[in-house]
């Protein structure tokens, strides 16, 4: 086995203690990064200025905080903040720091209040972070140098997106339309194509994992190669893909240098049965929606996804979906279709986020989405079989969050922080010439294109000057 190298010194980046630069754990040349980064302190606070302060996160969905004043604690990297929806129904992201003292301002995970007030000295602020008072208003607890319009607590940058809340600390940085870039494209297919959109199925789980949240996150850039062999189950047992786990690899895997990706599998593939005739052109778009729903659509709410997507959008939601990837830093997309015991196949939506909880610790946050106006039953359904799949009892996720820590353990020691990791396996076809999508695309079986594209926009952010 060799170790990282030679590394090519390469000065880009902040130095480290050890006199090496970020560039030096990367061999840009065979697609290798040394182990290190998962579990390095310095490394770590690194991120949490230059990726977690300056990118897009994930904090949770509109329909969490459905009413005036209700609110849930999340975070963007190191920094909790306090997700609101304000009096006048307007969603703001408030980070949950004093600016007295530092105390945390709301230190209920969840609830609905007018205001938020400080347990400490008593400070007060408005559900939009505004500052309203201290307790003894005549004295001028709050001081003489300040004025109040100065002290509420700081804000986010806010973007919904689907009704998806994100949130950004750089509001000088690139716009939510830059993050997602030409990925756009292929979300919309996913969070913009109903008239009532996606909503929640209940509180997200949370549970603790111990491992790097790199581990997990670039897991989620779509790495196809691992569910050939750790979730083998899914074909031999549960069936998935008509029992051939490795043949649901193929499709088509799309990417871009932003650190987004999607796997879109054939349905031809992985449902012979259910989806005869969907290659051989003998059914229309219409015989399709009909036969297999994309994941979380029911049939009656066909007619809403042709106003909602263009046609090669549609064409390929029916087709070809995006079945699983991620979107950069830290989220896993998962639109999973579910073989189920009747012999019916159910979609399932879901999110997570990752949460960096120190160099060694990440929250593993699992949102389990249906289309709003989909029936209760069907919403019932998807909650309990998505728990079954994913998240803290999900037999699919079990299965991954197994690797991880072992990896971020491996990634101290004296031997193992210089190993490297590689990704290596790139997908040397050309773009397919009839795709109808925009950014990278590699048709074939999976690759590691899209994880190394992840690994390309950490080092983008992680050398910014
Ligand atoms: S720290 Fe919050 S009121 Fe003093
Ligand atoms: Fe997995």
């Amino acid at each position: 086995m060799r170790k990282a190298g030679p590394p090519p010194s390469n000065p880009k980046g902040p130095r480290l203690s050890d006199g090496k630069t970020i560039g030096d754990l990367f061999n840009l040349d065979r697609n290798e990064v040394a182990m290190r980064v998962l579990s390095d302190p310095e490394i770590y606070d690194l991120e949490m200025e230059k990726i977690f302060s300056k990118t897009w996160t994930l904090l949770g969905h509109e329909s969490e905080i459905p009413n005036k004043g209700d609110f849930v604690l999340r975070d963007i990297g190191a920094d909790q903040v306090i997700v609101t929806r304000d009096n006048k129904g307007k969603v703001n992201v408030l980070l949950n720091v004093c600016p007295h003292r530092g105390m945390r301002v709301c230190t209920t995970d969840s609830g609905n209040k007018r205001a938020h007030k400080c347990i400490y000295h008593g400070w007060a602020f408005q559900n939009n972070g505004d500052f309203i008072g201290a307790p003894i208003a005549e004295e001028k607890m709050h001081g003489c140098k300040m004025e109040k319009s100065e002290l509420g607590l700081q804000h986010a940058n806010t973007h919904l997106y689907g009704g998806l809340i994100f949130a950004c600390w750089d509001h000088d940085g690139e716009t939510f339309e830059e993050y997602l870039g030409e990925m756009k494209w292929y979300y919309d297919m996913l969070f913009c194509r109903t008239d009532g959109g996606l909503e929640v199925v209940g509180p997200p789980q949370r549970f603790i994992v111990n491992a790097n949240w790199k581990t997990a996150s670039e897991q989620a850039a779509a790495d196809g190669y691992h569910t050939v062999t750790l979730h083998a189950w899914l074909g031999e047992l549960a069936k998935f893909n008509e029992g051939d786990i490795a043949a649901s690899m193929y499709g088509t895997e799309v990417t871009s240098r932003m650190g987004h990706a999607l796997r879109c599998q054939p349905v031809a593939n992985k449902f012979k049965q259910a989806a005869k005739g969907f290659a051989d052109g003998s059914l229309t778009l219409e015989d399709k929606l009909a036969l297999l729903p994309p994941p979380g659509v029911t049939k009656e709410m066909l007619p809403q996804l042709k106003r909602h997507l263009s046609k090669e959008q549609l064409e390929l939601l029916v087709d070809q979906p995006p079945q699983v990837g991620g979107m950069f830093p830290n989220i896993l997309v998962a639109f999973i279709y579910a073989p189920q015991p009747d012999g019916t196949i159910l979609g399932l939506t879901s999110l997570h986020s990752y949460v960096p909880r120190g160099p060694d610790k990440l929250e593993f946050t699992n949102w389990i989405f249906a289309e709003k106006d989909a029936s209760p039953e069907h919403k019932a359904l998807v909650r309990k079989v998505t728990i079954q799949m994913l998240g803290t009892s999900g037999m699919i996720e079990q299965d991954d969050s197994d690797t991880w820590p072992h990896m971020t353990i491996n990634s101290k020691g004296p031997q193992g922080r210089d190993m490297t990791m590689k990704y290596q396996a790139l997908n040397t076809r050309e773009r397919p010439k009839s795709w109808p999508g925009p950014a990278e695309a590699y048709e074939g079986f999976t690759s590691d294109d899209t994880q190394w594209n992840w690994w390309l926009r950490w080092y983008d952010l992680m050398t910014a000057e």
